[in-house]
């Protein structure tokens, strides 16, 4: 059956599930659903032969493609509107045009001669069936995210960049490179996304050439919302979404700020393509407007945080954008984040058959915040922020309860002689009502600041609605509190507005993100292709809007390997070669991901972590070529089962191999239950192809 398609912008969704017993739900950030009817109605993408594809038969096709097409639309009385036209022989020749009678009866039709036609054939079909014209495929409308709030941070004086120790450079060996200086210099990137905020200090403080963004363009306006005419100009600066702006610093923030973030390819520069307004959708012809003028810019590297659960690589942006991967650039789009949708559930454009499908691995850390204890010597106590809370000077704490073990802490209007608690720190515990029931009932008494302890092992982002200086602490640290409380012990707590930032170890992290698509593609193609850390993403993010926000997505871990493939251009040249090895190149020297951190749990199953964890140090650095780096078997009708690989030493040393297997889990592709969706699972082991 076929999935419909939904492209989205592919960040922030449900977080993966933590050791800690919890999820991380980023509240404000919701991830697409698949919904049905995201196909614009009459339009399509039509593609068409140009004169250059077909030299021996310039008789037949002595017109221009695009004046041919009309014509013969014309001659057909089909009455059709032009919205858009492509012209880059050898990628895409073609236009999108609306039909009056289209009639959107199936997904794609596809034209060969000789052709069949039949006799109650829409103009949809009749288009299809017209000389030249190689396919015809319906626009998609592809939703953008909600924005995200954040607070903003003041900015560290001290410019000296200190080492790079962000977690996810360390988990890929990118520290090493940039030690080295392999920063990507030389490189140019197209980031297709919701634009970018180029006046932030970390991504160039300016636009044009001479700054970080030397160029782009805004194909759509900030009022585009994927249904009214999109309004072009030259500037592509997002400060009402930021999606973009996050993606643009994982690729290439300059280090030397408060966060001691940097891109992974900060030497290289970006071009910016947006294709979103500040919210709403885009049709899909939009985007491939924007890989084309990408092309025709020069860049090396084409980057798209988007998509949708769709399961084909045939959609108009898939094919276009595996045309261009064929050409030598690399292109890097996102797996999707319907891993919860089990296998086969792949997404597209990143099916595109050339291109490196991303999938999202869990960071090590978390970047929370510290709370200091004062009046008794105690640990500072981390609370699930990543921004201290806007509050001043050191508060006293008060326990809407001293039993530690209550299960309904707050959940009842508090007693009549509880004090005025706007000059404390309420400590109150979690369980049975919502957290936004026990807030309200505490701001009855005037509570402002509240620390919600966890009544189990929990640690997440939790739902506080509007009240912005409330946030969850371990059960632990809660425990402690209200013992101290009950003991009438003077303990006060103060949130330091700077310095208290810590890399709270994720027990989870390191792991393929839970959200991640599961694939193959249904024509059995090898998605995703490798991972990248993409969940608890801090990266820059809109001034206006905070400075810096943490996401989660393979929307995060996409711009991570453009930004890999920057560094491989700018090490060893902008060669075809190199572009077109690049996925190969990646996987073989990938870092297998364990399905959990328990000794003797397999392997994550290939079918979600691709050929696993990116290693670009290694990637750089080997010695030793394996190609390729998939052995597509194509388990169907049409297996294959004869495949050869080949192992080049391009060292100086004799190197003796022992060829092996690991064994790797699966992931069942049927649901045991009637009615029940499919879902990830491990069925025992199966050996993994290498
Ligand atoms: C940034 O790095 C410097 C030098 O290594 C270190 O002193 C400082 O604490 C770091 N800041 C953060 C926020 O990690
Ligand atoms: C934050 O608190 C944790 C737990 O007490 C502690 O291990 C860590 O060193 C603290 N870090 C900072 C920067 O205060
Ligand atoms: C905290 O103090 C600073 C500096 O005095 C002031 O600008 C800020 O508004 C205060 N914040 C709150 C939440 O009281
Ligand atoms: C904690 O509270 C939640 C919400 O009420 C509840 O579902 C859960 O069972 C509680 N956990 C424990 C260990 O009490
Ligand atoms: C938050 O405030 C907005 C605007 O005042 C209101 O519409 C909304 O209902 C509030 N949400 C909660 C959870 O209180
Ligand atoms: C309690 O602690 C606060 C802050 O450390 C201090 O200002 C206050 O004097 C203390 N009160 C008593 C009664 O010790
Ligand atoms: C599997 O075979 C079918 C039929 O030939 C083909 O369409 C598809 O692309 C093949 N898939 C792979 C991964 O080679
Ligand atoms: C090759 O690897 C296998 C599995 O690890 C091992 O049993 C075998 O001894 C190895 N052979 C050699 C020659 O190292």
């Amino acid at each position: 059956m076929m999935k419909l398609l939904t492209w989205a912008i592919l960040s922030p969704v449900l977080l993966a599930n933590s050791g800690l017993g919890a999820k991380f739900p980023l509240s404000s950030l919701k991830g697409a659903k698949t919904l049905p009817g995201n196909i614009v109605p009459n339009r399509f993408v039509v593609e068409v032969e140009s004169t250059s594809d077909i030299p021996t038969r310039r008789d037949t096709f002595p017109r221009d493609p695009h004046k041919s097409l009309y014509e013969d639309l014309r001659k057909r009385d089909i009455s059709f509107n032009v919205d858009r036209e492509f012209n880059s022989p050898g990628l895409f020749v073609g236009a999108s045009v609306t039909l009056s009678n289209a009639k959107v009866n199936s997904y794609l039709i596809s034209v060969t001669y000789p052709l069949t036609i039949h006799a109650d054939m829409q103009d949809r079909a009749q288009v299809a069936a017209m000389p030249g014209v190689k396919a015809v495929r319906p626009v998609i409308q592809v939703p953008a995210p909600k924005p995200v709030s954040a607070h903003v941070v003041t900015s560290l004086t001290d410019p000296a960049l200190p080492p790079d120790t962000e977690s996810t450079h360390v988990l890929t060996g990118v520290d090493k490179l940039h030690a080295m200086g392999v920063i990507g210099t030389g490189t140019t990137v197209a980031i297709i996304d919701t634009g970018i905020d180029y006046t932030h200090p970390s991504l160039g403080d300016g636009f044009g050439p001479g700054h970080k963004v030397v160029g782009g363009f805004d194909f759509v306006g900030d009022a585009f919302d994927g249904t009214n005419t999109p309004m072009p100009d030259p500037d592509p600066l997002d400060q009402c979404n930021g999606h973009g702006t996050h993606v643009a610093g994982i690729f290439g923030a300059n280090p030397g700020n408060e966060f001691n973030i940097s891109g992974v390819a900060f030497g290289a520069d970006i071009r910016a393509y947006r294709i979103f307004g500040c919210t709403g959708t885009v049709p899909d012809d939009i985007i491939i407007e924007a890989l084309l003028q990408g092309v025709s810019d020069g860049v090396d590297i084409l980057t798209m945080s988007l998509g949708g659960a769709d399961g084909w690589t045939e959609s108009s942006s898939a094919v276009v954008s595996s045309r261009i991967a064929a050409t030598g650039k690399i292109v890097t789009i996102a797996a999707g984040n319907d891993g919860a949708d089990g296998a086969f559930y792949t997404s597209s454009p990143g099916n595109a058959i050339n291109a490196i499908s991303v999938a999202s691995l869990d960071n090590t850390v978390i970047p929370l915040q510290n709370a200091t204890v004062h009046g008794v010597t105690h640990d500072p106590i981390t609370y699930f922020d990543t921004f201290p809370l806007p509050v001043n000077g050191t508060l006293p704490i008060f326990a809407t309860s001293t039993d530690t073990t209550i299960v309904d802490d707050a959940c009842d209007p508090l007693p009549d002689d509880t004090p005025d608690l706007s000059g404390f720190v309420v400590i109150v515990r979690r369980g049975t009502c919502t957290f936004v029931q026990k807030l309200t009932n505490i701001a009855a008494k005037g509570g402002q600041v509240t620390l919600i302890y966890d009544n189990g092992s929990g640690f997440e982002e939790i739902d506080v609605g509007n009240f912005t200086d409330a946030t969850l602490i371990q059960a632990a640290d809660g425990v402690f509190l209200v013992n101290a409380f009950a003991a009438g012990e003077n303990v006060s707590l103060s949130f330091p507005q700077s310095g208290a930032l810590f890399q709270f170890p994720d027990p989870a992290g390191g792991l393929i993100s839970s959200f991640t698509s599961i694939g193959p593609t249904n024509d059995m193609f090898f998605k995703p292709a490798v991972a990248a850390p993409g969940g608890n993403i801090l990266s820059t993010f809109p001034v206006p809007l905070g400075s810096f926000a943490v996401l989660s997505g393979t929307s995060m871990a996409t711009p991570f390997i453009a930004g890999v493939g920057a560094l491989l251009f700018g090490a060893k040249g902008k060669s075809p070669e190199v572009g077109t090895t690049a996925r190969t190149l990646f996987e073989t020297t990938a870092q297998l991901v364990g399905s959990s951190h328990t000794d003797g749990d397999p392997l994550q199953t290939v079918a979600q972590q691709g050929a696993g964890l990116v290693d670009a140090f290694k990637a750089l650095t080997t010695d030793i070529i394996v190609s390729p780096g998939e052995l597509l078997t194509n388990d169907t009708a049409h297996f294959v089962s004869l495949h050869t690989f080949t192992i080049t030493n391009i060292g100086n040393e004799v190197k003796k191999f022992n060829i092996t297997h690991v064994p790797a889990g699966t992931v069942l592709t049927l649901t045991p239950f009637p009615g029940g969706r499919p879902s990830p699972a491990f069925n025992g082991l199966r050996h993994r192809q290498i």
